[in-house]
């Protein structure tokens, strides 16, 4: 793997500086965090900490522009077209309340449907579900196949012409398959449905550009990604975002306000009532220029081999099953698994009590779980900066669990 320099990342973490022993497979809950990140988070508060947009002194100025800066940094990443597209959020969960919130009021009429799929998580299914009670709408489920992915004909099937929002993952937190998005698009489209696609899986682990595959709304987290937590992101195309209402209202968010009436900010701003959080949005960009300086086509490839090598030796290991495609390609970093016998929660404790972080349960997948019949599972998710060293302790101590557990 000459293509990434794995010990000299290594060396950029202070986690795995100091934790030598620790083995962290727990990447799809949050990711470690590098020090150019953490020193950018340090730098902004030593040297440009004011209130962003409120004073008109130089140091409230600079904290604008430190703020500003990164949403342009986040727009260029994910290639939208302008930088009013992206909306600060604190990470994937109320960005997509945001969307179901604003889209049901701009939007949807009793009666009128909204799909999202099977394999959601809780994030990207509550949201829609609450706001459909809200407005007298239907939910329709989208199932998955057995490799955990969404077939946009069967999307095609689902919809009709009271469909006016599609919202899918574009990666799976249990299967780690990605979603055709472009595809799932394309139909939503036809049909003159609005998509929102849930990317707090795929953005970190893959190259995403929201005007080739025309998403109308994407989100994801800053955590999953480098950056701290506490900072996420909805990004909505310019012409939906300046139809849509704001969803929390406050400090900051307005043009005027009077006893009488409100005029609201334009887009970003109107989705961003309150205090923002400008130091997080600096770590946020930071983390993208760290993620760009090693290429996110190497971080995919190292990702992919990682996998292979994982995923070859845990399904050699007798009373395993992993969850979902065959193929390592189809998994991006997830190994979702069973223990014949063994309870998930037993799998995660023995491999803790080795310094090994998974998780266990359902992963915030309840429907999904209870659609594949298994009602919880074990989760192994690997990063670039994992290293083959630490897949080989975590296969031995899969190895041993149950013999450990007497069979
Ligand atoms: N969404 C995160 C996960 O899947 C927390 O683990």
């Amino acid at each position: 793997m000459s293509f990434i320099n794995i010990d000299g990342i290594r060396r950029e973490f202070a986690l795995f500086r100091e934790a030598k022993d620790l083995v962290y497979l727990d990447n799809s809950a949050t990711s470690q965090k590098p020090d150019c990140v953490l020193d950018a988070v340090r730098t902004f508060y030593e040297k440009e900490n004011a209130n962003p947009f409120r004073g008109i002194y130089e140091l409230s100025e600079r904290a604008t522009n430190a703020y500003e800066n990164s949403r342009k940094t986040v727009a260029d990443f994910l290639n939208a077209a302008d930088p009013s597209e992206i909306v600060f959020t604190r990470n994937a969960s109320e960005s997509l309340n945001l969307a179901a919130f604003s889209l049901g009021e701009l939007m949807v009429r009793e009666g009128d449907e909204v799909v999202i799929s099977i394999s959601e998580h809780h994030s990207n299914m509550l949201p829609w579900r609450s706001m459909a009670e809200r407005k007298g709408a239907v939910v329709k489920y989208l199932n998955c196949g057995k490799d955990g992915g969404l077939e946009p004909s069967e999307l095609e099937k689902l919809m009709t012409d009271r469909t006016t929002i599609v919202a899918v993952t574009a990666m799976s937190n249990v299967f780690g398959k990605l979603n055709d998005v472009k595809a799932l698009a394309a139909i939503a489209h036809s049909k003159n449905a609005v998509i929102v696609a849930d990317g707090a899986q795929s953005v970190p682990h893959t190259k995403t550009d929201v005007r080739d595959t025309d998403v109308d709304l994407l989100a994801f987290s800053g955590h999953k990604l480098l950056a701290p937590m506490g900072i996420g992101v909805l990004y909505g195309k310019k012409e939906l975002l300046k139809k849509m209402p704001p969803f929390l209202t406050g400090g900051e968010m307005i043009e005027r306000v009077s006893t009488e009436e409100i005029v609201y900010s334009e887009a970003p701003h109107k989705f961003e009532a309150g205090t923002v959080n400008a130091g997080g949005a600096v770590g946020l960009a930071q983390a993208i220029k760290y993620l760009e300086g090693i290429g996110m086509e190497n971080i995919a490839k190292r990702e992919h081999e990682l996998t292979e090598y994982a995923m070859n030796r845990l399904r050699m290991v007798p009373g395993i099953t992993v969850i979902g495609s065959p193929k390592a390609e189809d998994h991006n970093g997830i190994l979702t698994f069973k223990v014949e016998n063994v309870h998930p929660h037993d799998v995660s404790a023995i491999l803790a009590d080795n310094n090994i972080a998974v998780r266990a349960g359902h992963h915030c997948a309840e429907p999904l779980h209870r659609f594949i019949g298994i009602p919880s599972t074990t989760r192994a998710s690997i990063m670039f900066y994992n290293t083959e060293e630490e897949i080989d302790r975590f296969i031995k101590c899969v190895s041993e669990i149950r013999g450990l557990m007497g069979y």
